[in-house]
């Protein structure tokens, strides 16, 4: 696909589409008055009639539209007029143009949505969303279908209405692009079976990236984690004939002195729940309990692709947790890396396990910042649910950093707890912790845990078990939270 932004009238370029903007109330953009008048009413006469129903995404097709050097004119309802769009409508409205374009076989789309903004946005990043949004629109998983999905969208074009204009539109178009790419690939690997993607594969797919993104990667096996002391991770992958991997890629896109952030994403290529097996239902979803490392690679990637100017270090532990004669079982003790005695009541959380000896290992860049990204616990699907991620940290700049990125970027966390109050539900008669804190507030005590081996860092932990994925009839990674780390990253970099 090929993006572009241009200056040039849209009403004289020659597409297979023309995209342009009505409202909620009838009235009509720009564009879609010029359109309307080339075309003799008939774009006003269909909204008097009530072709579009006022609904942001609502779209009514003209084919052929004569009159026009495009050969087709699609007006869609950009919500009310004169009235700014929040991140996440943009989303949907850019979903909804894709799904039309891609219905309608469109090869070469002009989109001109002058005066159509995004709330507190400039019109660079209300591009960029735009472009976000229809890449995750055309997005289809067909890697493993002998029948391939249609692609037959080109290029697109958005119209500025002037020289400036346009140039803020090939601005936003880039960074969307950058970002999509970044998405593109999380949802990818996040899509992937765990027989194809093993830890194995995930190390592989980053040593790619040195070459196509200049990163620095390192993969840490088995042997080199023993001698770090990583006996919490190790513990999880023992259950496992696919040996673990801690990879780590790096992106120095700032001065060597500058000390980076550090994303730490957890990778279990596949959650079995181990000797505390999980029920069968819906068990292949658990395929997915690698997004949030998945995530780490995506950012990354959207980083490097725009030169960010940052240090960038991301941390990405990758197991299986299966059950096994050499799994861990209830009541097993471990010892981290850091040094901590952990208590195993249940082998199911095994994310924390993982990602504790990944978060000490992240110590030794001396990061500004480290935020870690997992598909922890499905309390947090249940408190959140698919809109937002959770958020925990005790910092409430970094807080804030965090919460902004997500409102801007469409793409929203929500902050949750992580007080000491909950720390008691942790106490293990045996050990120095226990890995789970009973029934209640689940995703709490996870993050609890984290805590625990994260004191005197600037930390902070995203809980994706609800946003990483959609199941259902449209089951399938969603690239989350890709969009939200680079904004949050970008924010950082440009100050
Ligand atoms: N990967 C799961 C969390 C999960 C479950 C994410 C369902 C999305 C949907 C994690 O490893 C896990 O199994 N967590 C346990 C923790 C519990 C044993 C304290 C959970 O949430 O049930
Ligand atoms: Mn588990
Ligand atoms: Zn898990």
């Amino acid at each position: 696909m090929n993006y572009s932004a241009k200056s040039s009238n849209p009403i004289n370029v020659a597409s297979g589409c023309l995209v342009t903007a009505v409202f909620s109330d009838k009235s009509l953009s720009d564009t879609a008055r010029a359109v309307d008048a080339k075309m003799n009413g008939a774009l006003s006469a269909a909204l008097r009639r009530g072709d579009l129903k006022g609904k942001i995404g609502d779209a009514v097709l003209f084919q052929p539209a004569v009159g026009l050097k495009a050969r087709r004119v699609l007006a869609v309802c950009c919500g009310e007029p004169r009235k700014e769009l929040s991140a996440s409508a943009t989303r949907k409205l850019a979903g909804a143009v894709a799904k039309e374009l891609k219905r309608h076989n469109v090869r070469h789309a002009a989109i001109a949505f002058e005066g159509v903004r995004v709330a507190g946005r400039d019109a660079a990043d209300g591009a960029a969303l735009l472009v976000e949004g229809l890449e995750s629109g055309l997005y289809a998983f067909d890697r493993l279908k002998r029948e391939k999905a249609e692609r037959t969208l080109q290029s697109v074009t958005l119209h500025g209405s002037s020289r400036a204009a346009a140039r803020a539109l090939g601005t936003g178009v880039e960074r969307g692009v950058a970002v999509a790419n970044g998405v593109r690939l999380a949802r990818d690997l996040g899509n992937l079976p765990g027989n194809v993607c093993t830890p194995s594969y995930l190390a592989r797919e980053a040593l790619k990236l040195r070459k196509s993104h200049g990163l620095k990667v390192t993969v840490l096996d088995e042997a080199r984690m023993g001698k770090l002391g990583m006996g919490s991770l190790l513990s999880v992958s023992r259950g496992s004939r696919e040996p673990a991997k801690l990879i780590v890629m790096e992106y120095a896109g700032s001065d060597r002195k500058d000390a980076p952030l550090a994303l730490v994403g957890k990778g279990l290529t596949f959650d079995a729940g181990g000797i505390s097996l999980k029920p069968a239902a819906a068990m292949d979803e658990m395929k997915y309990d690698m997004c949030g490392g998945a995530s780490v690679f995506g950012t990354l990637v959207a980083a490097a692709e725009q030169n960010l100017p940052v240090n960038l270090v991301g941390i990405v532990p990758s197991s299986e947790n299966l059950p096994d004669g050499a799994a861990n079982k209830p009541g097993d003790i471990v010892t981290s890396m850091a040094g901590k005695t952990i208590e195993i009541l249940n082998t199911d959380a095994e994310g924390r396990l993982i990602l504790c000896d990944a978060l000490t290992y992240a110590r030794r860049y001396k990061p500004q910042a480290v935020i870690d990204v997992a598909t922890l616990t499905g309390a947090c699907v249940i408190a959140l649910g698919a809109p937002a991620s959770g958020l925990f940290t005790k910092n409430d700049a970094l807080a804030d950093a965090l919460l902004a990125a997500g409102e801007e970027s469409g793409d929203r966390a929500w902050r949750m707890p992580v007080w000491d109050d909950y720390q008691e539900q942790l106490d293990s008669p045996f050990a120095d912790v226990a890995n789970v804190g009973g029934r209640s507030a689940g995703a709490v005590t996870a993050a609890c845990f984290l805590a625990r081996f994260t004191e005197e860092l600037n930390w902070a932990h995203l809980d994706i078990a609800g946003t990483a994925w959609t199941t259902g009839a449209n089951k399938g990674a969603t690239g989350r939270p890709v969009s939200l780390l680079t904004r949050y990253v970008a924010n950082h970099a440009r100050g």
